[in-house]
């Protein structure tokens, strides 16, 4: 089975998608999969790299980056063949057919159903959700209106366009204090990685932190902070005419800090512990599988995701769901599922064999 395994990307998780890369890269099956290694620049040039994890794995001091190395990605232009073809030195060659693409792809044009529409149009199937539920799951404020219409509980909040921000910034500054609680998040609505989110424990933060959050995105959310444990859930799909299923639970403890954020998540392994599985009751950890895959069916995902929860005094919230979490293999999502009983690279085969299936 021939897989491009694609990463990088315009998003401002470019670093985070080249680290999940040379995780996979490195854990592939390669007795089952033949691999094309194609980086998409930070500019969004698509061009063949190196299969090489060590280049892309997750280092603080020197995080990873796709840089154009002048080579072009040629995709197919109609659904009728599968063949990609790569520009070198202003010369076009043939790579050969491909049977799947892995958009290892985290965060907007890569997370959020645009890569996903421009396979479905030429015809390539690919792992992952699909059109629909990236697009929803990408954006918080949509993940929140469907989830709720599920039963599922989510934190008070609601959502900011930064024209209304600019133009009646008194009136609108006024309602998220009616509708939300010190501390305060806030976060563009279509990132990742906590990539533009802050803590806000006091009304004279609010006006840096939607501005911090409006460089990341012209929407922004503005939740009530939730005082609880920081749980997640891996989803899977089955094969064909099977329900999801959900692994055991891992959870965050901040060691220090004031929420889980990028440099915590990425570049100061002693600011947060990650431990799996988490100390759960059978119960609890049976409600937290029922609404992890109420969630993903809610949204309409297909292949993969994370779903974030909080478990607080009135029990179980979900925070968010990441079509495409993070899996290097230190992330909660390869995590979960060991602890489940799938290994890592088992883990990479089942997803290109049920997507295939
Ligand atoms: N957005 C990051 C990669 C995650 O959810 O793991
Ligand atoms: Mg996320």
């Amino acid at each position: 089975t021939r897989v491009m395994v694609c990463f990088g990307g315009r998003s401002s998780e470019h670093q985070i998608s080249c680290a999940t890369a040379a995780g996979v890269l490195n854990a592939i099956n390669r007795d089952k999969f033949e691999v094309i290694p194609v980086g998409i620049t930070r500019q969004g040039q698509w061009v063949l790299e190196e299969d090489r994890p060590e280049k892309f794995r997750l280092d603080p001091e020197n995080m990873p980056e796709v840089v154009d190395n002048g080579t072009r990605i040629l995709l197919p232009d109609a659904v009728t063949h599968r063949e990609v073809r790569v520009i070198r030195d202003g010369e076009i060659s043939s790579l050969g057919e491909i049977d799947i693409v892995f958009p290892l792809l985290h965060g907007p044009y890569g997370e959020d159903g645009t890569v996903q529409g421009m396979l479905e149009l030429v015809g390539l199937p690919f792992v992952g959700s699909g059109v629909l539920a990236s697009a929803a799951g990408m954006d918080k404020h949509y993940t929140k209106l469907v989830l709720a219409s599920a039963g599922v509980r989510v934190a008070p909040g609601l959502t900011v366009q930064q024209h209304d921000w600019e133009t009646a910034h008194d009136d609108v500054t006024a309602k998220i204090f009616d509708t939300c609680d010190f501390p305060m998040f806030v976060k563009p609505a279509r990132a990742g990685s906590s990539v533009g989110v802050s803590k806000v424990k006091a009304a004279a933060e609010l006006d840096e932190a939607m501005r911090v959050a409006f460089a990341e995105d012209d929407h922004v959310l503005i939740e009530t902070g939730i005082d609880g444990r920081e749980l997640e859930v891996a989803v899977l799909e089955s094969r064909p005419g099977e329900r999801a299923r959900a692994s055991v639970a891992g959870e965050i403890v901040m060691e220090r800090g004031e929420f889980y954020d990028f440099e915590s998540k990425y570049l100061d392994a002693s600011a947060a512990r990650l431990t799996c599985p988490a100390d759960l009751t059978d119960a609890e950890l049976a409600e937290m599988q029922e609404l992890a895959i109420r969630s993903f069916e809610a949204l309409g995902c297909s292949s993969l995701s994370r779903v974030d929860f909080f478990l607080d005094a009135d029990g179980f919230l979900v925070n968010e769901i990441n079509t495409m979490p993070g899996f290097t293999p230190i992330s909660m999502f390869p995590r979960c599922w060991a602890e489940t009983g799938l290994e890592y690279p088992e883990l990479i085969t089942e997803l290109i064999e049920v997507a295939l299936a």
